[in-house]
């Protein structure tokens, strides 16, 4: 025997041919998801500048967008309306007329056999005070109340042509009550994918600017606290047990302890999702010049499969898509 190990793991890494066929996990462009953002009253696309390369849409360029998708072979597209008009109670959310349902429809029209359409079922982006939520007398959230406008807003989505509803208003027994909604309306065959595990990250910034968020507070109170680990589980397990088709765990990277007890503990599918932050962090280091752009973004959306997720959304996914088409 040689005095040298037998074990020798160097011998898989030999080539590439070889490290292709050991690969414990792969991306494919239907794994990702990609979030867009429909703005109303505008005529051309507005950049977001604290996310390169998203936009602000109009009908028409949203089209394009989706269509762009669906050919890279994206697998899902989430849409968030940006409304002109805000109120107490978030009113855009429930009119068929309102944005985001404006976007359901078009989505569903033109690319709902290639792509599964994805909403989101939250009221922050339609209530003047900019929470998820409608606002008890004293000011604070009102869980049960705002369950009452969830399930009106996911009627709402699923006749606009939704296949799954984005639940991410982090109100208890959000997944149970809009199911039964769904269920008492014949929406049988609508889906619902819970942001079972959203915490209270710093990383939402970008986002707010991009759907011209209203929020002064902050989102303490619904959304989890960025210590605890096993909540994380607690509440993924209750969100399934209410129901949930899909769970999702957001953030992303900075949350893979989550996204993998959540991983190994259901056996639905489980989704992650690579926020505004993620991202314009990775693009403001690359911009400098100091990471490989392209690179860290594979490399980043690989540790999120890697730790669990089946499916990632990413504002990246149309472009990773093309890449991993020329592989
Ligand atoms: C709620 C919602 C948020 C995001 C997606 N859905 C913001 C929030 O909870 O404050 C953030 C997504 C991102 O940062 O990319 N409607």
């Amino acid at each position: 025997m040689s005095r040298f190990p037998n074990a020798r793991p160097r011998r898989l890494r030999t080539s590439p041919a070889m490290r292709r066929l050991v690969a414990e996990t792969r991306l494919h462009p239907a794994d990702l998801v990609l979030p867009v953002f429909l703005r109303e009253g505008i005529d051309s696309p507005q950049p977001i500048t604290s996310m390169p390369g998203v936009y602000q849409h109009t009908p028409d360029s949203l089209r394009r967008a989706a269509t762009e998708a669906a050919e890279a072979g994206v697998g899902g597209i989430m849409i968030f309306g940006v409304p002109e008009d805000h109120d107490a109670t978030g009113t855009g959310a429930v009119d068929p007329e309102g944005i985001q349902n404006v976007g359901l429809r078009l989505l569903a029209e033109e690319v709902g056999d290639a792509m599964v359409v994805i909403s989101d079922l939250c009221l922050d982006e339609f209530t003047d005070h900019g929470h998820c939520g409608v606002l008890a007398a004293d000011g604070t959230v009102d869980n049960d109340a705002s369950l009452a406008r969830y399930q009106e807003m996911g009627l709402a989505q699923a006749e606009a042509g939704a296949h799954l509803l984005g639940l991410s208003g982090m109100m208890d027994g959000q997944v149970g009550a809009v199911r039964s909604a769904l269920d008492a309306a014949g929406h049988t065959s609508t889906g619902t994918l819970a942001y079972a595990a959203k915490y209270a990250t710093a990383l939402y910034g970008p986002f707010r600017e991009a759907v011209d968020s209203q929020l002064t507070g902050d989102r303490k109170t619904y959304q989890m606290d960025p210590a605890n680990r096993r909540e994380g589980l607690r509440e993924t397990l209750l969100d399934v047990a209410e129901g949930a088709d899909v769970v999702m765990v957001k953030p992303s990277t900075l949350y893979l302890d989550v996204l993998s007890d959540v991983a190994r503990e259901v056996t639905v599918p489980v989704a992650a999702y690579h926020v505004s932050g993620e991202m314009a962090m990775v693009e403001a280091a690359a911009e400098r010049g100091w990471i490989d752009r392209d690179r860290t973004i594979l490399e980043t959306l690989l540790s999120i499969h890697r730790a669990g997720a089946g499916i990632i959304a990413t504002y990246w996914a149309t472009e990773a898509a093309a890449w991993l088409n020329e592989r």
